[in-house]
């Protein structure tokens, strides 16, 4: 491979190579109690680049919802530092921050979460309220979401009227309508049967093939497999990561040289 010796280039290069999610010795402390303690996530260090699909794999109770929430910004570090897209989100503003989420972030909850007595059209349509964009266009877009995930026929039907696969679906197109580059799915296909989550992965499969970035957490081998990188939580701490397994020891130095310039 030819040596670059200009400047211009190799910061190009930096900055294409910047991570998309950036964790950084994160730890997440509840106390339910002043007198009880939950260390769910302890000194977690994690870096996504764009176009990456991850899963997040470990046994109940491991962290990986809320290191979701972080990634996530729905929930706040008690220590350590994320930076979404390069912005630590520790500065951000509440407003500015669920802004940042509903332009960066499409999120995918295992329980649906659609919104009951309101139509698929609608339920999609609600993030591209939130941006603010007109009632036609909302319409079109969301008509488009639905039937790129195969719910064109279903537009008017009510969150009860659907299959659960078919709600997922829904839910899945609510996430990818405002068009993020960034996909969090919490065990998304966990309430599914084999066909219905062969649907939603197929969907995830185009997704990543269109260069956005998937984390999904999941504890099925079948959705873990199709990842392109497997993370895996115990106690609140990363006990295997297999890019870190398969990336050679000089690129991974090279890779710390540039976190720590
Ligand atoms: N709001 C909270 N208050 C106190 N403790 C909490 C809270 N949320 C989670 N925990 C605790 O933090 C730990 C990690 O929880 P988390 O929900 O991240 O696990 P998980 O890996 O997503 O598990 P599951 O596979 O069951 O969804 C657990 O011990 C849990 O009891
Ligand atoms: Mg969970």
């Amino acid at each position: 491979m030819a040596m670059t010796t200009s400047t211009s280039s190799s910061a190009r290069r930096r900055r294409t190579r910047r991570p998309v999610l950036d964790v950084r010795d994160v730890s997440r402390v509840y106390r339910p109690t002043p007198d009880h303690e939950v260390r769910a996530l302890d000194g977690v260090s994690l870096r996504v680049h764009r176009g990456d699909h991850v899963a997040i794999m470990g046994t109940s109770g491991s962290g990986k919802s809320t290191l979701m929430h972080l990634l996530g910004c729905l929930d706040a570090p008690s220590s350590g530092r994320y930076l979404l897209d390069g912005v630590d989100v520790a500065g951000v503003e509440e407003n500015d921050l669920s802004d940042l989420r509903n332009r960066k972030i499409g999120f995918v909850f295992q329980a649906f979460n659609l919104i009951p007595r309101t139509s698929a059209l609608a339920n999609v349509e609600l993030p591209l309220v939130y941006a603010g964009v007109s009632r036609t266009e909302r319409r079109q877009r969301a008509t488009a979401a639905l039937r790129a995930v195969g719910m064109g026929s279903r537009l008017d039907h009510l969150p009860s009227e659907l299959s659960g696969g078919q709600q997922q679906r829904v839910a899945v197109a609510r996430a990818i309508v405002t068009d993020p580059p960034l996909i969090l799915a919490d065990e998304p296909t966990g309430n599914l049967d084999s066909r219905s989550t062969e649907d939603v992965l197929t969907i995830f499969d185009r997704l990543r093939d269109q260069g956005r970035t998937l984390v999904i957490i999941t504890h099925e081998d079948d959705v873990a497999a199709r990842a392109r990188r497997v993370i895996r939580l115990g106690d609140g701490r990363i006990v295997a990561d297999s890019a870190a397994a398969a990336t050679p020891v000089a690129t991974r130095h090279a890779a710390e040289r540039e976190a720590a310039a």
